[in-house]
């Protein structure tokens, strides 16, 4: 068998969360790759609402196993609480939930780094979630990280080195006031640490591997989107770890040839949240319009997204560095009011039409739009592709058309209920 990725590709929030939980059933096992707390996947059903930040989104479904992949980054205090949500509704995750030895650990000064190195950056930030994702996988590749399988006797001594480089780093280099919030800090982490330590930690990449050799059916859930990539994204505004597709083969030791269905994730239009440059995106009312009928607030952190109209060329872009293989498009009815709807088809830099993704997003961008009849319509009961408006139809092949692949599910409404299959 080969492993199925699921992936955004734009700047995260498109709703991977949402469609893991719908595919959950067709797969043996759900696993993250990478990112962390970062992410904020949101799953509704039966009256439910769940955000998932570190868990991967299988987790609502019985009998599945759910594993937290080498190329994530943990943070024991989200981790509990996470676990301590879900267990109060009656999430069974004792037999279901299992995480890579080699996935790093966010260390309660990683926090404060974080939120130390945006100070310093000042306007210039990159407006990140404050969760020490960038400070942790620093550590990671500059070879000084703690890993999950660390947590043994000898700990603390490893735990207490790594402190006092980053309590010098915060005082000298950061000038930064850590005293009073670290001793709390490190308090809950290692409460949270007793939390983790109650799950199995395993050799993921074997474990995966086995599963595999038996013919077992495995949907890897991405974080983040494909324009935060830090290979790929609007560099330095991404996160810090790759989020496409080759991170499922990093994130958790898959040979590349493994690989099977990509499904791209989408938005009918475009969010982004944080700081970083977004040729699309809309200042006026229909930017605030599009704003109050996603709702789009962000769910790790509660700041207002930015909104813009869909963005073919980054979307092409996407699809190109992923192999996507079939796309999802996502957010349909927010789009519902609108008596035409805008695409980017092409930038314009300076002077010039371009149709391929340049080196930098800079202010000279202006983007060449498309104008296509809007539908009008309510979507969010309808239940299969025959009860489309036609401009929906008409815009959703517009999309097939340039990207040349196909939209297999469109999603009317955020619960698990509103998801259309399309033949
Ligand atoms: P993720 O990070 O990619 O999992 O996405 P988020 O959960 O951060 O953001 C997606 C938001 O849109 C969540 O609040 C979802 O409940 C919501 N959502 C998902 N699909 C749809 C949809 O088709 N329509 C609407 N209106 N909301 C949706
Ligand atoms: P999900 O998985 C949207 C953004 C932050 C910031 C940049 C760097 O829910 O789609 P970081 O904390 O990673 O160092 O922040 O990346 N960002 C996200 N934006 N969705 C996410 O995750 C994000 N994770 C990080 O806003 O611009
Ligand atoms: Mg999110």
């Amino acid at each position: 068998m080969k492993v199925d990725v699921l992936l955004g590709l734009q700047w995260g929030d498109e709703g991977k969360g949402k469609i893991v939980d719908v595919l959950t059933p067709k797969y043996d096992v759900i696993t993250r790759f990478q990112g962390g707390p970062n992410a904020g996947h949101t799953l509704e059903f039966n009256n439910i609402k769940q955000v998932l930040h570190t868990i991967p989104s299988g987790i609502f479904r019985e009998n599945k196993i759910n594993i937290i992949g080498n190329g994530v980054v943990i943070d024991p205090i989200v981790f509990k609480k996470e676990i301590e949500g879900l267990r109060k509704i009656g999430v069974e995750l004792s037999k279901n939930l299992y995480i890579s030895k080699k996935a790093h650990l966010i260390l309660p000064t990683h926090r404060l780094l974080d939120a130390a190195s945006e100070e310093q950056k000042g306007i210039t930030k990159i407006g990140s979630t404050l969760k020490g994702i960038g400070p942790t996988y620093k550590d990671k590749i500059g070879r000084e990280g703690l890993r999950v399988g660390d947590l043994t006797e000898n700990f603390n001594s490893k735990y207490q080195e790594r402190i006092d480089n980053h309590k010098s780093l915060l005082t000298d280099y950061f000038r930064y006031d850590y005293k009073s919030i670290l001793a709390d800090c490190e308090k809950e982490w290692f409460e949270g640490v007793e939390v983790l330590k109650s799950f199995q930690f395993i050799d993921s990449e074997h474990f995966l591997n086995d599963l595999l050799n038996e013919n077992r059916s495995v949907l890897a859930e991405g974080a983040q989107g494909t324009m935060l990539d830090i290979d790929f994204g609007s560099y330095p505004f991404v996160t810090s770890s790759n989020t496409i597709c080759a991170g499922a083969c990093t994130g958790l030791g898959l040979a590349p040839q493994k690989i099977g269905r990509v499904y791209g994730i989408f938005k009918a239009y475009c969010t982004r949240v944080g700081m970083g440059p977004f040729p699309t995106e809309l200042h006026d009312e229909t930017g605030k319009k599009l704003r109050d009928a996603g709702n789009e607030y962000g769910s790790t952190t509660g700041r207002p997204r930015r909104c813009g109209w869909l963005d073919l060329v980054a979307l092409k872009y996407s699809v190109m560095l992923n192999g996507v293989t079939e796309l999802i498009m996502m957010k349909a009815d927010v789009l519902d009011s609108f008596d035409s709807i805008k695409v980017c088809v092409g930038y314009e830099i300076k002077g010039e039409v371009v149709e391929h993704f340049p080196f930098e997003l800079s202010d000279d961008v202006k983007p060449v739009y498309v104008e296509l009849s809007g539908w009008k319509t309510d979507l969010s009961n309808i239940k299969n592709q025959n009860e489309f408006p036609k401009e929906l139809s008409k815009y959703i092949s517009f999309i097939e058309d340039e990207m040349g692949i196909p939209v297999t599910i469109a999603s009317v409404g955020p619960n698990r209920e509103q998801t259309i299959h399309l033949d």
